[in-house]
């Protein structure tokens, strides 16, 4: 199965994707992991990416889609993937197209994760992200069992830099410029679905695992 999860910040497109993964057997592409990763890392990519990122803003497409071809390249793809923050604009996703092109490959649904932007504001605000395994978490909606430390790994959570108030009405603003023609551009595909993602993660991601059936 090969899935892209759209959505606005916050809907808890990478909530979903974590686990639908594992459900799924499939592999999980997070944009915006990878990029943090190589800010943490201080790469090439991570030093030209952080200030767009601390920004609010979108890193540029031509630093994206070659991250996105070595991603594409690796092994674990073959078994399919849920791609989530990718693509963001239609310029993205032609470059997605390009790259599935010689594999033979294509998506099978893309998965709309709507949100209204009180609920977006009190997720982002509240969420705590592990340091080492990228588990999410939520002060009031999903604390962790000991306060400040992965459930899962152990390692201690942080706020991430581009959750301040700020910042995170910048990325609504930046998201609602593109969305609504990628939204046109898959439904033209008949490949879109619709859900909203104020509800209960377990519902929502009831929902999602339905569509793949
Ligand atoms: P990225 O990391 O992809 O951020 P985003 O798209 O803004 O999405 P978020 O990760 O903030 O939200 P989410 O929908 O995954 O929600 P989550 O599950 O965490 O990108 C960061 C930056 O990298 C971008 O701003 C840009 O600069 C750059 N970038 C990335 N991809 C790019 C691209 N393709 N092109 C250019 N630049 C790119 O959930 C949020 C919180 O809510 C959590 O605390 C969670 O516990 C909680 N929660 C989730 N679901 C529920 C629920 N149903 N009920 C209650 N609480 C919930």
């Amino acid at each position: 199965m090969r899935i892209v999860l759209l959505g606005p910040p916050g809907a808890g497109k990478g909530t979903q994707a974590k686990v639908l993964a594992q459900e799924l057997g499939v592999a999980h592409i997070s944009t915006g992991d990878i990029l943090r990763q190589n800010v943490k890392d201080a790469t090439a990519l991570g030093q030209e990416a952080k200030d767009f990122m601390d920004r609010g803003l979108l890193v540029p497409d031509g630093l994206m889609s070659k991250m996105l071809q070595d991603r594409f390249a690796q092994d674990d793809i073959k078994k399919g993937f849920i791609l989530d923050g990718y693509p963001r604009n239609i310029a993205q996703a032609k470059t997605l197209e390009e790259i599935f092109k010689p594999k033979g490959i294509d998506i099978d649904i893309v998965v709309y994760l709507d949100s209204s932007d009180s609920v977006i504001i009190q997720r982002l605000s509240g969420r705590l992200v592990c340091s080492k395994c990228s588990a999410n978490y939520h002060v009031t909606n999903m604390p962790p069992s000991k306060q400040g430390f992965c459930d899962k790994c152990g390692a201690a959570l942080y706020q991430r830099t581009d959750d301040k108030v700020e910042t995170i009405k910048k990325r609504l603003d930046v998201y609602k410029n593109e969305v609504a023609d990628l939204i046109k551009y898959y439904s033209g595909q008949n490949k879109l679905h619709r859900l909203s993602a104020d509800g209960p993660a377990q519902e929502v991601l009831k929902e999602i695992v339905a569509l793949t059936k």
